[in-house]
C-alpha cells in the first residue's frame, strides 16, 4: 500500500511523534497529459492535476488531514470552518473519521448541492447563514478565538502546509517543476501553498526550478486583480465567490516571487473552459476548477507563446459536486418514446 500523505511527506510537514497519522486516502492524485487541448491551445506539454480524485473530491483534503491531525494533537474535540462548500465537506469527513464535532458555516442557498450533501451525510453541524463567505469567515474567526474549537480554514497554517504536497507530487511526476502553474484563486490559500511547496522542493534540491504562478480569480470576485475588497462578490463559480481573500498577501508574494500573474476570467470564459475540459479531455471539474484552464486559454489567445513550455493546470475539484451547473451548461437531453424506429432515426440522422 502507498504511504499516506502524513507519513510520506513527514519530513516536510509540521508533524511530531505525537501527531496522529490519520488518512482517508488523500493525495497521490493523477497528473494527466492533455490529449487534445494541448495541441489546440498550442502548449509544448499540458497536464491536468486532478485534485477532484481526493477522497472528498477536492484539494482541501491535503490540508485538512494535517489541520485535523494537529487539532487532535492539541487536544481539541471540535473543529470549525467557514466555507463555499469544499472546505466544509473535507472538514466534515475528517471530523467524522476522528470522532470530532464539526461545525461548518456556509452561505445559505449558495453552495453547490453535492457539497451540502457531503457535509450532511458526514454528520457535521451545518450552520447556514444569510451572508456571503467573507462574512462567514469573519464570524468563524471570532468563534474560534472565544471557544476551544480549532479553526480549520486556510488561515490555519497547517492547511497550507498540507496543500503544498500537491506541488511536490507535480515535481516528482515531471522530474522538475513545470514552466507555468495555472490555478484558480478564491481565498488564495492554495496558490500560497503551491508556491511554498515549489520553493521548498527547490531549497532541498528536489527541483532545479520553480514555475511561474498564474492565478485566476473570477471577474466578479477579483479582489486581488483590482486591489480592493469586493463587498458583494459574484460569479457562477460559487467555490471562488470570495471578495476578501484571507491569503491575499501570500498570493501576491507567489505572483511576484515567481514572475507570474494574477488575472481574472469572466463567467463565460469559465463555463467555456468547464465544457471544453469535459467534452475534449473527459475531465469533469467543477466550475471554479475550470478557471485555471480558462486563464490559460485567455493568455494563449492574447498572444502568449506556450509552444515550448510545460504547463500544468490544477483542476481543484470534481464536477460531480455541482450537478445543477452541469445540467444548465450542457446541451439538453433528448427525450423519446421507447420505440426502435424513432431511436434509429435519431441515430442515423445524428
Ligand atoms: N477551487 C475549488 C474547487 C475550491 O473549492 C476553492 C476554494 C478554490 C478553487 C480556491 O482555492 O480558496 O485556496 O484560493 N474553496 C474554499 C471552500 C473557499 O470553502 O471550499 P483558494
Amino acid at each position: 500500500m502507498e504511504q499516506c500523505l502524513l507519513a510520506k511527506y513527514r519530513d516536510f510537514l509540521p508533524t511530531t511523534p505525537q501527531t496522529p497519522i490519520i488518512t482517508i486516502g488523500e493525495g497521490d492524485t493523477p497528473l494527466v497529459r492533455s490529449q487534445r487541448l494541448e495541441r489546440e491551445i498550442g502548449c509544448g506539454e499540458l497536464y491536468f492535476k486532478l485534485e477532484g480524485c481526493n477522497p472528498t473530491g477536492s484539494f482541501k483534503d491535503r490540508g485538512m488531514v494535517v489541520a485535523v491531525a494537529k487539532a487532535i494533537e492539541a487536544q481539541n474535540s471540535a473543529i470549525i470552518c467557514a466555507s463555499t462548500g469544499n472546505t466544509s465537506a473535507s472538514a466534515a469527513a475528517y471530523g467524522a473519521v476522528c470522532g470530532l464535532t464539526t461545525f461548518v458555516i456556509v452561505p445559505r442557498g449558495n453552495i453547490a448541492l453535492g457539497k451540502l450533501a457531503q457535509a450532511l451525510i458526514y454528520d457535521a453541524r451545518i450552520l447556514a447563514i444569510d451572508a456571503n463567505f467573507d462574512k462567514a469567515l469573519e464570524l468563524v474567526r471570532v468563534l474560534a478565538q472565544k471557544h476551544p474549537i480549532a479553526l480549520v480554514n486556510s488561515l490555519n497554517p497547517h492547511r497550507i502546509e498540507g496543500q503544498k504536497t500537491a506541488a511536490f507530487e507535480i515535481v516528482d511526476a515531471l522530474g522538475d517543476a513545470p514552466d507555468y502553474l495555472f490555478i484558480p484563486v478564491g481565498n488564495a490559500g492554495n496558490i500560497t501553498a503551491y508556491w511554498k511547496g515549489f520553493v521548498h522542493y527547490k531549497q532541498v534540491g528536489r527541483a532545479a526550478s520553480t514555475p511561474k504562478m498564474m492565478g485566476f480569480e473570477a471577474e466578479g470576485s477579483a479582489a486581488i486583480v483590482r486591489d480592493k475588497v469586493i463587498p458583494d462578490p459574484k460569479t457562477v463559480a460559487s467555490a471562488i465567490r470570495i471578495g476578501n481573500p484571507a491569503s491575499w498577501r501570500g498570493a501576491v508574494a507567489a505572483r511576484d516571487e515567481s514572475g507570474g500573474e494574477i488575472d481574472c476570467v469572466n463567467d463565460e470564459e469559465i463555463l467555456d473552459a468547464y465544457r471544453l475540459l469535459a467534452a475534449k479531455e473527459g475531465v469533469f471539474g467543477e466550475p471554479a476548477s475550470a478557471a485555471s484552464l480558462a486563464g490559460l486559454i485567455k493568455l494563449a489567445k492574447s498572444g502568449y507563446d506556450f509552444s515550448a513550455r510545460k504547463v500544468v493546470c490544477v483542476i481543484t475539484g470534481t464536477g460531480l459536486k455541482d450537478p445543477d451547473t452541469a445540467i444548465q451548461s450542457a446541451k439538453p437531453l433528448t427525450e423519446l418514446p421507447a420505440d426502435l424506429e424513432t431511436l434509429e432515426k435519431v441515430i442515423v440522422q445524428g
